[in-house]
C-alpha cells in the first residue's frame, strides 16, 4: 500500500490539490534522476541513441491507453497539445467555419483555441453547461444543440479542470463521427484517474498529461491523432522532421517528436511508472482514493449552505469533487485562510462567478486530510 511518505510531500501541508500539478513518488523520480545520469555520462551516445529508447517509451505508453506506437508522440504537456490541434485546425479552416466547445474548458487551453480561431475568423463558439450539471445524457444534448452545419471541430475535455465534470465524449465522439465534425479531447485528467481505451474511443486527436494521475514527472504528456489525420497535422516546432528520420515510424512521429536538445527524462521514465502503477493494484490505489473523495463530498455537503455541482450530486467515480460555495464566499479571503491557518492546500476560488471548492485525493491522502478540511471548511462558513 502507498503511503504519504513515499512520495516527498510535505508533512505539514494537507495535499488536497494533485489535480493541478500531480505529485511524483520518490522511486519514479529516482528513475528520472537514473536516466538524466545516462544521459549526463555520455550526451552524444544518449542522443544516438534516443530514438530506440523514444520508441520503447512510446509502446508503453500506446499499450497503455489502447493505441499504436506510431500514431502517438510524447509533448510536454497537454497544453502543448491542444496548441498543435488548434493551430493546425487554424490553418485547415475557413472564415465562417466553426469550432464548438463548452464553457468548462481549462483556462490556457480554451485561449489558446480563442486565439488561433480569432486570427482567421473561425468562430469559436463555447456551449454553456449550466451548474449544477445535469445527467451527461442531457450534457451531451446541450453541446450537441450547438451544432450547426458549419461546425467542423468539437474541443472537450474529458474530465472538465475547474468543476470535474466527466462529460460523455464516447457519445459525443460518435455523434460527430457520424457528422463529419472532428473531435479534439483534452484528456488532461483522464490516463491514471479513469479507464481510457483509444481504440474504441473514436477520438480524432486526444492528448493528455501523464503528470497529474499517473504521477510521472512534470512534462511527460502525449499527443496522440487518429491515422488519416495524423500526417495533416503540422507540427508546432519545425526541427529536422524526415531530414533525419527517427525510427521507420513514419512522418507523424519524424515531425512531432524532435524537437531539439530538451529534457525526454520525464518521457522515458513512462514506462517504468506504468509498471510501478501495476505493481502498486492501480485500481485500489484508484478506489481508496475514489472513496476519500465521497468521503470529502459527504463532509463538505453536509456543512449548510455548501450545494453539489451535479444535479443528482456528485460523479462518484471520480478522484476530484467540485461543491458550490456559499454565494457571500470570499474565495481570496478563505483560501488564504485555509493554508495560512490551516495548511490545507486546495482549490477555491471564483469561476464564471460562483464560487468554488475543488478538492483532490490520490495514493498519499489520508483520511484525516478529508477530516481536515471539511472541520475548516464548517469552521470558516460558520
Ligand atoms: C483540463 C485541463 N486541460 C489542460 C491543463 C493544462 O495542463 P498542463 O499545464 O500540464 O499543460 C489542465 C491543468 O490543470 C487541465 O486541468
Amino acid at each position: 500500500m502507498l503511503l504519504r511518505t513515499d512520495f516527498l510531500l510535505r508533512d505539514d501541508v494537507v495535499f488536497l490539490n494533485h489535480g493541478s500539478f500531480g505529485a511524483c513518488p520518490r522511486v519514479i523520480l529516482d528513475e528520472q534522476r537514473r536516466w538524466i545520469d545516462r544521459l549526463e555520462h555520455q550526451p552524444v551516445l544518449f542522443f544516438r541513441q534516443l530514438t530506440g529508447l523514444m520508441r520503447t517509451a512510446r509502446e508503453a505508453m500506446a499499450d497503455y491507453i489502447g493505441a499504436r506506437p506510431e500514431d502517438l508522440v510524447f509533448v510536454t504537456n497537454s497544453t502543448f497539445g491542444v496548441n498543435v490541434a488548434a493551430h493546425a485546425f487554424g490553418e485547415m479552416l475557413t472564415t465562417g467555419d466553426e469550432v464548438l466547445t463548452t464553457d468548462h474548458e481549462y483556462g490556457a487551453c480554451d485561449r489558446a483555441w480563442s486565439q488561433y480561431c480569432t486570427a482567421k475568423g473561425i468562430r469559436y463558439i463555447r456551449a454553456e453547461i449550466p451548474f449544477p450539471a445535469p445527467h451527461s445524457d442531457e450534457i451531451a444534448d446541450i453541446i450537441w444543440k450547438k451544432v450547426t452545419p458549419l461546425t467542423k471541430v468539437l474541443f472537450v475535455s474529458h474530465i472538465t479542470s475547474p468543476t470535474a465534470i466527466r462529460l460523455p465524449i464516447e457519445e459525443l465522439c460518435k455523434r460527430a463521427r457520424a457528422g463529419g465534425i472532428k473531435t479534439v479531447i483534452d484528456g488532461s485528467h483522464a490516463p491514471g484517474h479513469i479507464p481510457l481505451d483509444l481504440s474504441t474511443l473514436q477520438a480524432d486527436i486526444y492528448t493528455a498529461n501523464c503528470h497529474k494521475w499517473m504521477c510521472t514527472p512534470k512534462g511527460s504528456a502525449f499527443l496522440w491523432i487518429t491515422p488519416e489525420l495524423k500526417n495533416s497535422i503540422p507540427p508546432l516546432v519545425v526541427s529536422w522532421g524526415d531530414v533525419i528520420p527517427t525510427h521507420g515510424d513514419g512522418a507523424f512521429v519524424d515531425e512531432h517528436e524532435y524537437l531539439g536538445t530538451r529534457d525526454v527524462s520525464p518521457f522515458l521514465t513512462v514506462p517504468f511508472a506504468i509498471s510501478w502503477m501495476k505493481d502498486q493494484d492501480w485500481p485500489s490505489v484508484q478506489q481508496n482514493a475514489r472513496y476519500l473523495a465521497s468521503e470529502a463530498m459527504k463532509g463538505l455537503m453536509s456543512i449548510p449552505g455548501i450545494q453539489a455541482i451535479r444535479v443528482n450530486g456528485q460523479d462518484p467515480l471520480l478522484q476530484m469533487t467540485t461543491v458550490l460555495l456559499p454565494e457571500r464566499t470570499d474565495t481570496d479571503h478563505m483560501k488564504e485562510w485555509l493554508y495560512t491557518e490551516q495548511a490545507i492546500e486546495v482549490v477555491v476560488h471564483r469561476w464564471l462567478g460562483r464560487p468554488i471548492l475543488r478538492c483532490s485525493t490520490h495514493a498519499h491522502t489520508s483520511a484525516s486530510d478529508i477530516e481536515r478540511l471539511v472541520q475548516a471548511v464548517q469552521t470558516y462558513l460558520q
